[in-house]
């Protein structure tokens, strides 16, 4: 029952970006889609910035596609994401809107995008990374949380509940594999909205890891508390990167390190019931955020360029 997923790149790291979007592109990218997984993240294409590039505009062409792909395939779709304070329209950002036309953005803006994917989109990260390393709501970054106060999170939930009264709606965030201020704020957070009959169903942790830092070896425990709480857990953009010695490439010790990693947090969400759904966060190196987002780190992705798989590729799969 376990969906085994992975982001589909595109519509990505910006200027950056020196290769056509890959899902439109690359034949063989599209083979390792369909073969290996049986979920599919759009990466950035249901981000604010691209699906509403226009006050009155939105822009559906590549979500539409992937979730075409994905049904043709056999595949379940992760919506990502709708109330975050990165990735943001500049119109949006730097918009002089009062706090009634904000909240009426949000509201409009969730009920267009889940609803137009209504049966079609079975998880929705409907809040991305609202809580900080302290434990503390991202009020200064968060243009809803700032503008609107904490109770537009409810809000974001129940809206997209309406939208789609099926799928399931996740809190998402980095830094909270374990236990730590991050997850205990989210345990809180996700019992109080529960309390108040906010429609929040899953707690998922992002599990963007690096070799640098030990294996948050509380992972199972943390998915438990959440599972021992009555939450769907899920891990959403593993992947595990790496300081690269010179010339670039992983040594065969980073290799094996790299499929351990990988190895545990795929264990990790086996052990508890209510994982359910395990994605990574792309296929190879190439098309991977890790290189554009972390100076010297990188090769964080399960295959090779020419998608041969890693050592971490067979580690998930004997794990299976
Ligand atoms: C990243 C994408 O991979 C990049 O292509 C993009 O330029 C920036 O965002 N946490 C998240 C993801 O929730 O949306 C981020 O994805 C990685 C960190």
């Amino acid at each position: 029952g376990l969906r085994v997923g992975t982001a589909v790149a595109g519509g990505g790291h910006h200027e950056e970006q020196d290769y056509p979007d890959p899902f439109f592109h690359d034949h063989a990218y599209r083979g390792v889609l369909a073969k290996h997984f049986n979920s599919l993240t759009p990466e950035n294409q249901l981000k604010w910035e691209f699906v509403h590039p226009e006050r009155h505009k939105y822009n559906f062409a590549a979500a539409d596609a992937i979730v075409n792909f994905a049904r043709k395939n056999g595949q379940t779709v992760r919506g990502h994401t709708l109330l975050w304070h990165s990735q943001n329209p500049e119109w949006l950002t730097e918009g002089d809107f009062s706090r009634k036309e904000l909240r009426a953005i949000l509201r409009e803006h969730i009920f267009t995008v889940v609803g137009r994917y209504r049966g079609k989109i079975h998880q929705w990260d409907v809040a991305n990374e609202i809580i900080d390393d302290n434990g503390n709501l991202r009020t200064e970054e968060n243009i809803w949380l700032r503008e609107l106060g904490p109770e537009i999170i409810a809000d974001a939930f129940r809206w997209a509940h309406q939208a789609d009264p099926k799928a399931k709606l996740f809190l998402n965030d980095y830094g909270a594999e374990g236990i730590n201020a991050r997850s205990d704020a989210y345990l809180r957070l996700a019992k109080e909205l529960r309390a108040k009959g906010v429609p929040v169903h899953g707690f998922a942790v992002q599990a963007h890891l690096s070799m640098d830092y030990p294996f948050p070896s509380d992972m199972a425990a943390n998915l438990k508390r959440f599972q021992d709480a009555g939450f769907e857990t899920a891990v959403t953009e593993l992947d595990v990167r790496m300081t690269l010695p010179e010339g670039g490439e992983p040594t065969p010790e980073q290799l094996k390190t790299q499929a351990d990693y990988h190895r545990w947090a795929l264990e990790a969400c086996l052990s508890v019931k209510g994982c359910k759904s395990f994605t990574v966060w792309g296929t190879t190196n190439r098309y991977s955020w890790v290189p554009v987002f972390f100076p010297n780190e990188g090769h964080a992705t399960i295959f090779w360029d020419d998608f041969r798989p890693k050592p971490a590729y067979h580690a998930l799969r004997d794990t299976l």
